[in-house]
């Protein structure tokens, strides 16, 4: 994103005056823990050097303007309508945001907003996370309000929650609050315990595959996930007490998982409780350098979300398969909450051309829709940068 194509807009759509102040926050890509985070488990995801830019001024009267390079709708918000959402518009994620504030006792002033993001749309990577966080970010210290960065990061996820209608878990804000470049973020859920894991891999490189599959349905879809592991977690009490699906082993749950009498909600928590070992299994194998062993676990992730808890769907089941069909191809599995969106690899650094030249067209044959493939830059956290 050109910065100068930021303040140029920023004064012809808010009038000249003092320059903006200028904030970023990133999107996300997660390497594996998929719907493990709103169960009390482990992820493992880290922060993009793409994300969305803020520009933003304080406008001396009581209402918020919102405006963004990436969509048309634009609002103009008196005081006394900032707790109304709007439709579905983009404006109800930094709505949601101001929200929060409001609700900390935070006294509000008036600002001028401009956004633009650069994480392509619906793509599983993030980008309302990234939103939520660079509007907290930025009002924190336009506003000196001084809330710590994990309490800015709650309040994201609260935002999406309360204000937008989606049970998320903590992973995006948190991975998309705290990101550290060259680094993955492996994140107890519950504790919010973290410990950085080095992702540079020698001769190696993290590969994320767009289906531009738009994850429409994605959020009622993903509202039914979640209530469907309260209803898993229920079942399971039956035979200790558990405050998350992520207190049991997989071998423990295996052995009763018939106390769950729907086979489709015994299937969604024998992915949250494989996937949760397959987190500490991939962290271990990172810091020891076996990729092999990553690899493999990240198809394993993926098929889990296949079959068991099922948000992959024709569009990320054909590009991952696919891929997985290409010598230097590690491991692939869709990342986010499926039902569209991008796929995550890793792929030896010469074999990045032949994954493009092989997938991309039997993609396209099988689906009707052109895939994109980046290498990953992972890069820092929120912040302000100018
Ligand atoms: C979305 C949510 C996250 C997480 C993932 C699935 O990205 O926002 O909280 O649940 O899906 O792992």
């Amino acid at each position: 994103m050109a910065i100068a194509a930021l303040q140029k807009e920023f004064k012809s759509r808010y009038g000249i005056g003092e320059a903006p102040a200028l904030f970023f926050a990133p999107g996300r890509v997660n390497i594996i823990g998929e719907h493990t985070d709103y169960n009390g488990g482990y992820v493992l995801p880290c922060a993009l050097s793409f994300g969305t830019y803020l520009a933003v001024r304080p406008n001396g009267e009581r209402r918020m303007r919102f405006a963004t390079f990436n969509f048309s709708y634009a609002a103009d918000v008196p005081f006394g309508d900032l707790a109304k959402k709007q439709g579905s518009e983009w404006v109800n994620y930094p709505l949601g945001v101001i929200d929060q504030f409001v609700k900390k006792g935070v006294e509000l002033q008036g600002f001028d907003m401009l956004f633009s993001g650069d994480i392509p749309n619906g793509a599983g990577l993030s980008s309302s996370a990234s939103i939520e966080l660079v509007t907290a970010v930025a009002l924190d210290e336009m506003l000196d309000s001084g809330i710590d960065r994990i309490e800015l990061i709650k309040m994201g996820r609260a935002a999406e929650n309360q204000f937008v209608g989606m049970n998320c878990g903590i992973m995006d804000q948190f991975a998309v609050g705290m990101g550290k470049a060259s680094s993955a973020i492996f994140l107890n859920c519950r504790t919010l315990g973290y410990e950085l894991v080095p992702v540079e891999m020698e001769g190696y490189s993290i590969v994320i595959m767009n289906t531009n599959k738009r994850r429409e349905l994605a959020d009622s879809k993903y509202n039914e996930r979640v209530r469907e592991c309260a209803s898993a977690l229920e079942s399971l009490r039956s035979i200790r007490p558990l405050t998350d699906l992520s207190d049991m082993e997989i071998a423990e749950f295996l052995e009763n998982e018939k106390v769950i009498a729907d086979k489709t909600i015994r299937n969604r928590a024998r992915h949250v409780i494989s996937e949760n070992r397959r987190v500490l299994d991939a962290v271990a194998a990172m810091k020891r350098g076996d990729l092999t062993t990553l690899g493999k676990l990240m198809n394993a992730s993926h098929e889990s979300l296949r079959t068991d808890y099922e948000v992959t769907g024709k569009e990320l089941d054909t590009i991952v398969h696919e891929a997985w069909k290409v010598e230097g191809v590690v491991g692939a599995r869709m990342t986010g909450a499926g039902f569209g969106g991008c796929a995550v690899a890793i792929v030896d650094d010469d074999s990045i051309d032949e994954l493009i030249a092989c997938v991309g067209p039997v993609y396209h044959a099988t689906t009707g829709l052109s895939a994109d493939f980046y290498v990953a830059s992972v890069g820092n956290g929120a912040g302000r940068i100018g």
